[in-house]
């Protein structure tokens, strides 16, 4: 299966939208995290700030699908475990092999899994 389009610059745009203010927000700071790690693939605080980033995240997306009963919840935290399992073993200098993964992955997971919660999310706008 073909990917989505990966921005490059790596930065959030209109297309990633999920219609949920804070996610957004989060999302484009996921974004971030990868777009300065890049930039400073050396920098051990940065692959840190990035997978607590990832972390925080995953975790208010699956607060907010346990309160909306979403049905998906079980294999959506799964994708999030795997990832975040993944880039735990991440070391410093940070490939590009490994940069290019997690940009990949975001994208994907964005457009393909979080998607499917656009407008599921009754608890929560
Ligand atoms: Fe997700
Ligand atoms: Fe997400």
């Amino acid at each position: 299966m073909p990917g989505h389009h990966i921005p490059e610059p790596f930065c959030w745009d209109e297309t990633f939208r999920v219609f949920y203010e804070t996610l957004d927000n989060q999302h484009r700071g996921l974004f971030r995290s990868i777009f300065e790690l890049q930039k400073h693939s050396d920098d051990g605080d940065q692959l840190c700030v990035m997978v607590a980033v990832m972390t925080a995240h995953f975790l208010v997306e699956e607060i907010i699908m346990k309160h909306s009963h979403y049905s998906d919840l079980g294999a959506h935290k799964h994708a999030h475990d795997d990832f975040i399992k993944h880039i735990k073993g991440l070391h410093t200098p940070v490939p590009a092999s490994e940069l290019n993964f997690c940009k990949d992955w975001l994208v994907n997971h964005i457009k393909d899994i979080d998607f499917k919660y656009k407008k599921q999310l009754s608890s929560y706008s």
